[in-house]
């Protein structure tokens, strides 16, 4: 054994020095393969099961899921590509996929429509004076269920200084971590949302959000009779029980100058009437999640700055209940008191004691349940208990509830409206029974266009998606598939199309960066503030880094999320590679985000249309905005003017990425 190992190792070494050398797919750095689903595995399904196609195993190849996209840059190092591919064994009969090979955006090799079972096939490609490899998994156009596909033994043969780092190095190129929001100033600034809805004779709670040198004193002018702010911590409290319209002068100041600003308090049926902003436990710790991590990701929303910025809510997701059948004693026991009272696992020994602690620090707390009997990771749910939990969750101080379909669809007779609309009455009635204010999120994937009659049932907000995860082809899709929708959208009732995907994430207990490449990830949160959607951070807030907290803290772009008009931006333009999104605010300027998707589609030639370009310039017309005269334009992320334009406005745009710019008329009209 070990004699035959050295002998390897020496063909490596020789392999390395020699002129030609081959690179196997598993030995570069997977994260340049764009999936649709989980992530790219080496060696492995993407499942983690080793690579298996019609019942023969490889040893060697990438797991990927459709749709599948992997860029690499040969410039003309390589001599040919192959590969067996096929759907993997532990795919499900409703897989099929086809493959694709590129060489410099022409199609190369396909391998038609494959199906589980289908033997593999064997793809043999030269690649000679071939610049960029596009290897890519469509989803053979019935949707991205169950494909999971290989590119089994698939190997690089190449001349020259071929290494698996240079195949990925121009992906790199975009990957500089660029920091562009300056920090806030040391003198006092008011930030978050300028309008906020409470209902009469239910508790109040509204943090002023403010950055500024501390110690900061707030004040106020005007607040309606029921409420009082703290002057150190800038929490507004207490109970308004005559509605009305309440505006308000807030204050705020510090050793170097105050500043004030207007806040309209609503006080009637409505709440929530600017996107919820907060964290999730889902997309970082999913199951992992228990109350000493819900604790501290309230603790780093505050000691990060994040609540400056008016960050509010710390919401935990599915797996806080009893789970039934298991036998960790973790989350073992009796689902309910004989009352129905829900009981919690011991992962969280005290909600109540925990909402507090959240509270305390100026924050709000959510949770989360299923109409069904059972959440989507098979723990205790609402059915037959709504009132029950609804109550519970009142008297524990809960301000927020993510209600996610799951197992209710055993319980449904069929996938017709009033079918789908059916539970989210069920617990909108339970919720409007008791005295708390308690957002009240919609999660069942956009199923018989929610975002139709979400609002009607008395959501606040409703997934319009399924779940995102950090991937290109899963953030763009999800968001730029958004257009249309915006008719739906206003304060009180929000699109969501699902939670944040930067910093470290990873559906727990173990977290990786986020996939999304820097540019990626300013477009996710350009897209996400101009959507109007609910802005739900899903990464450890322990561990951010500085460019995470740049993406998180830029007051500009969160005031694009948080306007009080509450429209939700329409795209004007598409040519495939380039999109133009408009969003009219409330004092009459418009944010404009100039997308650069670089074929993010569904069209595999569209994909690898990118030439190695690193940036592009794209153009908005004063009439694509419907504005008449000249118009002043400043850039959100930078935070800086730049200047006046009457025909049109122009901007490099960063491959995958964005310029989100604020344009409002500069005299003779708009
Ligand atoms: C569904 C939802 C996710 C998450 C999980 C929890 O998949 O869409 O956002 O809440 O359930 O199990």
């Amino acid at each position: 054994m070990k004699s035959v190992f050295v002998a390897f190792a020496s063909i490596v070494i020789a392999c390395a020095t020699a002129p030609s050398q081959t690179i196997r797919l598993e030995d570069i750095d997977l994260s340049a393969m764009d999936i649709g689903w989980g992530s790219p595995q080496a060696n492995l399904s993407v499942d983690g099961n080793p690579i298996s196609i019609a019942g023969t195993k490889y040893a060697h190849g990438v797991g990927t899921h459709a749709v599948s996209k992997c860029l690499l840059t040969l410039n003309g190092n390589g001599r040919s590509f192959s590969a067996s591919v096929g759907v993997d064994d532990e795919a499900n009969d409703r897989a099929s996929v086809e493959f694709m090979v590129f060489g410099d955006r022409k199609l190369l090799w396909k391998s038609g429509v494959m199906k589980k079972g289908d033997p593999a096939k064997v793809c043999t490609v030269a690649l000679e004076g071939i610049k960029l490899l596009g290897l890519y998994v469509g989803d053979a156009a019935d949707g991205i269920d169950y494909d999971h596909a290989d590119w089994a033994d698939a190997v690089v043969s190449g001349m020259g200084n071929l290494s698996p780092h240079d195949l990925t190095a121009g992906n790199a190129a975009e990957n500089n971590e660029q920091i562009l929001t300056p920090p806030a100033p040391e003198t006092p600034r008011i930030n978050g949302a300028r309008v906020f809805g409470a209902r009469p004779g239910h508790l109040f709670l509204f943090t002023i959000a403010a950055t500024g040198k501390r110690p900061l004193r707030f004040g106020e002018v005007g607040l309606p009779q029921g409420l009082t702010v703290d002057p150190a911590s800038g929490r507004i409290t207490g109970t308004v029980f005559a509605a009305g319209t309440y505006p308000v002068r807030l204050t705020a100041s510090n050793a170097l100058g105050s500043t004030e600003r207007e806040l309209r308090i609503e006080i009637g049926d409505r709440i929530c009437l600017t996107p919820p902003m907060g964290w999730n436990s889902w997309n970082c710790w999913a199951c992992a999640v228990d109350d000493q991590k819900v604790r501290s990701a309230a603790d780093a929303m505050v000691s990060s700055g994040l609540a400056d910025h008016g960050w509010s809510y710390i919401n935990i997701d599915d797996c806080w209940e009893i789970k039934p059948a298991t036998n960790d004693s973790l989350l073992r026991g009796e689902a309910r008191a004989s009352d129905g009272r829900i009981n919690t696992n011991r992962k969280f020994p005290d909600m109540k004691s925990l909402a507090e602690y959240v509270h305390e620090k100026g924050l709000k707390i959510g949770i989360y349940s299923s109409p069904g009997p059972l959440t989507c990771a098979g723990f205790t749910a609402s059915y037959l208990h709504e009132a029950d939990d609804a109550r519970q969750y009142a008297s524990w101080g809960i301000d927020y509830l993510k209600y996610d379909w799951c197992s209710y669809g055993k319980i449904a007779k069929d996938r017709s409206l009033p079918e789908l609309r059916k539970p989210y009455a069920v617990m909108r009635r339970a919720l409007d029974a008791v005295d708390r204010d308690i957002v009240y999120s919609l999660c069942q994937y956009g199923m018989g266009n929610v975002w139709e009659w979400g609002a009607e049932v008395g959501g606040n907000c409703w997934r319009t998606t399924g779940d995102i995860v950090d991937t290109w082809s899963s953030m763009s899709g999800i968001g730029f598939g958004q257009a249309g929708h915006e008719v739906y959208a206003g304060p009180g009732h929000w699109n969501d199309p699902d939670m944040l995907v930067v910093g470290l994430v990873g559906w727990g207990p173990s977290l990786h960066p986020s996939n999304l490449k820097p540019n990626e990830q300013y477009t996710h949160i350009s897209l996400w503030s101009l959507l109007s959607a609910p802005l739900l951070i899903g990464c450890d807030l322990d561990r951010m880094d500085d460019f995470t907290k740049n993406l998180l803290m830029n007051d500009e772009v969160i005031a694009v999320n948080q306007d009080p008009l509450g429209k939700q931006a329409r795209r004007i333009f598409d040519d495939g590679a380039t999109q133009l999104w408009v969003k009219d605010l409330e004092d009459g300027s418009k944010a404009v985000g100039l997308f650069w998707v670089g074929g993010g589609g569904k069209d595999p030639v569209d994909l690898f249309k990118w030439d190695g370009a690193t940036s592009r310039k794209i153009t908005v017309t004063a009439q694509q905005l419907g504005l008449t005269g000249p118009f002043a334009v400043r850039d959100l992320w930078r935070q800086k003017d730049l200047g006046v334009f009457v025909q049109e406005f122009s901007a490099e745009v960063g491959y995958h990425g964005v310029v989100l710019v604020r344009i409002s008329s500069a005299g003779g009209g708009r």
